[in-house]
Formats: C-alpha cells, structure tokens, sequence
C-alpha cells in the first residue's frame, strides 16, 4: 500500500533493464519504495540492475518477462501480484526497431509493433485486472511524443505508440471510479541505449528528467505528461501543421 505520504511502496517495472524506469525506480527508492520486481528477458543487465537497486535498499527481484509472449503474462505477472499488492507498474518496455528495414521486411515491422502495441495491450490488460481487484495502484505507461503524430522518418515505431497511447488513455477511462489510475507519460527525445548514436532531437532530456515527471504525475494523479513540458504546446501546433508541409519537415 501506498504510504501516508501517498508514495508507493512497490513497483513492478515491464521491461527491467529500461534506462527511463531504472532512473525511475532510483528516485522512488530514494523516497519510500522498498519492493522492486523487474520484469524482462533475463540476462546479465537484468541482473546487475536488481543489484544496484538492492545496494540502494530495495528488495528487488527479477522475474521472466517476455512482450511477445503474451500467452504467458497472466501467469507471470499474476505470480508476482500473488506475492503482495503492487502500488505501481510502470509499463516500460518498447523497442525503436529500424525503419528503413521495416519497409524491406514487413515482419521486422510486425516484431516492432507486436512488442509495442499488442505486447503492450496484453501485458497492460492483465496489470489493470490485478490492479483492480486490489482496489487500488497506479499504471504508468511509457507512450511517445513520435505516437503524436507519425513521421515519415519513423512511423513504424510511431504508429504503435499512437496504439498503445490510445489504448491507455481509454484503459485509464475504464479503470475510473476503480481507485486505479492510469498515467500516459509522452517524452519527446530521452539519451537512452535506445537512441544512442542518433542525432539528438530538439527539446531532448535524460532518464532523471522523465523519472521527476513521473513521479510528479503520480503525486497530482495526472492522466498525460509531457517530457519536457514545452513539448504539449510544440505537438499542439504540429499537429495542425498541414500533411504536405509536416511531409518536408526535418522532424
Ligand atoms: N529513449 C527515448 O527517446 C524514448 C522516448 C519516448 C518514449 N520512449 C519509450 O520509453 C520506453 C523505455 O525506453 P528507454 O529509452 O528506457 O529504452 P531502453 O533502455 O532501450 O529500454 C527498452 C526496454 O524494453 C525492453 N524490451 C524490448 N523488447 C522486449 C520484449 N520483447 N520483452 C520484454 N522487454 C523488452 C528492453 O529489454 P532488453 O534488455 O531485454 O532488451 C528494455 O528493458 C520504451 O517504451 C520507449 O519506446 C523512449
């Protein structure tokens, strides 16, 4: 449960090893989140971010956790809720994939938007019925500026965020009234491993700046965050811009 001062004690992150939910888990650790489960596909990265959340105090554990296995997230993730309530998930896993590929092998495309989207509903679904019979918990979900409004450059990627962005926000509608919130959090450019070696966009932020959103939101019961905030305005113009001219930016 939730704490007095309305922090959560346990997080359930999807997608273990993400830069943007581990500077998330660190800055809840520092508050009061004391149990940390780390869903993902094991490996040594998964491992070594238990332990460093461990060297802070956290009792955090690892557990399997595949985005493309959906068969398998009811009864993975209902072990972990069987454990003891979860406060928080943070739904966290995506990949970029690589767009000039997509459009040469369509199922590289399907791979992308399989794990983004459909990966996402699956996964999110089951949170949102254990959160439900809990009476309570939050579900923070990693969207994307880039679901906004899909680019010429990348609308692989981002027609799954604008899925998975649409899908949230009506999870969110639906859990209502339930004591469970839904918080869809849309970071523009973020210097992870998944944008290292790209040209950095305007407007970019590190992991701590998408993790203090976060934690802000939560705080506010916000339903959408941008990150950086300036980010709601610039997207509220873009989105306007008309087909023929958005086409030529170098967005
Ligand atoms: N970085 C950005 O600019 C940016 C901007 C907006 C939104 N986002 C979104 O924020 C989220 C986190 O991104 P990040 O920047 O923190 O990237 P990251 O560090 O590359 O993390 C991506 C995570 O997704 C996991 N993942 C990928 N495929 C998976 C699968 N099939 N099953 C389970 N886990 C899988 C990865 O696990 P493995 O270790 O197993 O690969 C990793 O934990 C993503 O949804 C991303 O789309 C990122």
């Amino acid at each position: 449960m939730k704490d007095a001062f309305g922090s959560p004690q346990s997080l359930l992150i999807l997608g273990g090893t993400s830069e943007i939910a581990l500077a998330t888990a660190r800055r809840l650790v520092a508050r009061r989140t004391r149990t940390v489960w780390l869903a993902g596909r094991p490996s040594p990265a998964l491992e070594a971010a238990a332990d460093h959340l461990r060297e802070l105090g956290a009792d955090a554990r690892t557990v399997s956790f595949d985005a493309l296995a959906p068969e398998r997230h009811e009864e993975v993730l209902g072990k972990v809720f069987a454990e003891g309530d979860i406060d928080l998930v943070l739904l966290a896993f995506g990949v970029l994939g690589d767009q000039a590929r997509a459009e040469e092998e369509p199922l590289a495309a399907v791979r992308v938007a399989q794990t983004n989207y459909t990966g996402a509903v699956c996964a999110g679904l089951v949170c949102a019925k254990e959160l439900r019979a809990q009476g309570h918990g939050s579900l923070v979900v990693l969207s994307s500026v880039a679901g906004e409004r899909a680019r010429r450059a990348n609308f692989v990627y981002g027609s799954s965020k604008a899925g998975l962005d649409a899908f949230a926000q009506g999870l969110g509608d639906a859990l209502h009234g339930t004591g469970v919130h839904v918080l869809v959090v849309r970071p523009g450019f973020v210097r992870t491993k998944m944008t290292s070696g790209l040209k950095e966009a305007p407007l970019a932020a590190d992991p701590e700046a998408v993790a203090e959103a976060v934690e802000t939101g939560l705080r506010q019961r916000a339903e959408i965050v941008w990150v950086p905030g300036a980010l709601r305005a610039v997207m509220a113009v873009l989105r306007h811009v008309p087909r023929g001219v958005f086409r030529r930016l170098p967005v």
